[in-house]
């Protein structure tokens, strides 16, 4: 199969940032119809107005679908979400326990004061976003121990309430999405793509280093699965988290991949290494908007097979580079119409 003609592809999972760095990365994502944008910016998006204030912005510069997001906060008022998602302003919230990854200080600590807003969200039927990681314990045991720790008690809890597991990087967390009810798991491109061993036996690769974070190619086996199984619980996510390269080239390295620019090519890429590219549409086009209660969109995209694609290392925003992740090998498909 050399040339493919899908619906146009959505993005469950995008971080755009603001400034100079939105205007950079926004036209990125032009493949994409719609995405759900990520309110992870300093201070965060948390109120209906700050949300809309912000997807203006982001249409300013260049992305005109943006599906917005709220971070829940331990004072986020029911009434607030419940409204903005009434006016069609967001649509969903996104849960960080606090201090789980970048820009998440005012997430979540004490899950009993957000039951509140769950319960609203729940009646109202807004979906919630979860970052589903614990933050003590190991490292690579984070995203499991989350699942048992909190998200088997909230999905009880909550049962009607839908529920999105981000960037899913483990053999459990499939497991856990294949095993209950009225929840789904976006998968990025990294987790596909590479493991911890990608990132760390020649050199220590921080364009590779994002969270949660890669984990054993046995589980990346597991990720590959359920995305080319075509099951509808499963569907596309970037989690493109775009940082300046002197943050990710640091002492300190910020986590983050930067994948917009060609996050098609490399899912195509992943789902003909699978022999799975008539599954392809189902992950990237259907299953998403399913889980969101949307239509699919109405055109396609072309995907054809061709020479290695040209990319940039890094694209220039108003003084400060941003590196894109670079699997290591050469990409072919390209989007063609
Ligand atoms: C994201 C970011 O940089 O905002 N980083 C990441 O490693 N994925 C935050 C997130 O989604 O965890
Ligand atoms: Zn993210």
């Amino acid at each position: 199969m050399d040339t493919l003609t899908i619906r146009r592809p959505d993005d469950w999972h995008l971080h755009l940032r603001d400034g100079d760095m939105l205007r950079a990365v926004a036209p990125a994502s032009a493949q994409f119809g719609r995405a759900i944008i990520m309110p992870n910016l300093v201070p965060p998006v948390v109120t209906g107005a700050q949300a809309a204030e912000y997807r203006d912005r982001i249409t300013a510069a260049g992305f005109a679908r943006p599906l917005m997001t709220l971070y829940l906060t331990e004072d986020t008022d029911p009434a607030d979400v419940v409204a903005a998602h009434r006016d069609g302003i967001v649509t969903a919230v996104k849960l960080y326990p606090a201090g789980a990854t970048t820009n998440s200080a005012s997430g979540v600590r004490d899950f009993d004061r957000v039951r509140p807003v769950l319960a609203a969200m729940e009646d109202a039927g807004v979906p919630l976003c979860i970052h589903g990681e614990t933050t003590d314990g190991d490292v690579f045991d984070r995203e499991a121990a989350f699942l048992d720790r909190t998200l088997a008690p909230l999905r009880a809890a909550h049962p009607a309430l839908k529920i999105t597991l981000e960037h899913v990087t483990t053999s459990e967390a499939v497991q856990f999405v294949r095993g209950h009810d009225n929840i789904g798991a976006t998968i990025t491109v990294q987790h596909l793509m590479a493991n911890r061993t990608t990132m760390l036996s020649h050199g220590m690769r921080p364009h590779f280093y994002c969270l949660p974070i890669l984990k054993r190619d046995t589980h990346q086996a597991a990720l590959r699965q359920a995305a080319t199984s075509g099951e509808a619980k499963f569907f596309l996510g970037t989690d493109s988290a775009p940082h300046p390269t002197h943050a990710k080239e640091a002492t300190c390295c910020a986590a983050g991949c930067f994948t917009a620019p060609h996050a098609l090519a490399c899912y195509a890429h992943v789902f003909e290494e699978e022999g799975a590219l008539d599954r392809l549409e189902a992950f990237a086009s259907l299953n998403g908007p399913a889980h969101y209660g949307l239509p699919p969109n109405d055109e396609t995209v072309t995907l054809t097979k061709g020479p290695a694609l040209d990319l940039p290392e890094r694209i220039e925003t108003n003084g400060q580079a941003v590196t894109l992740f670079d699997p290591g090998h050469a990409l072919h498909w390209h989007v063609t119409a």
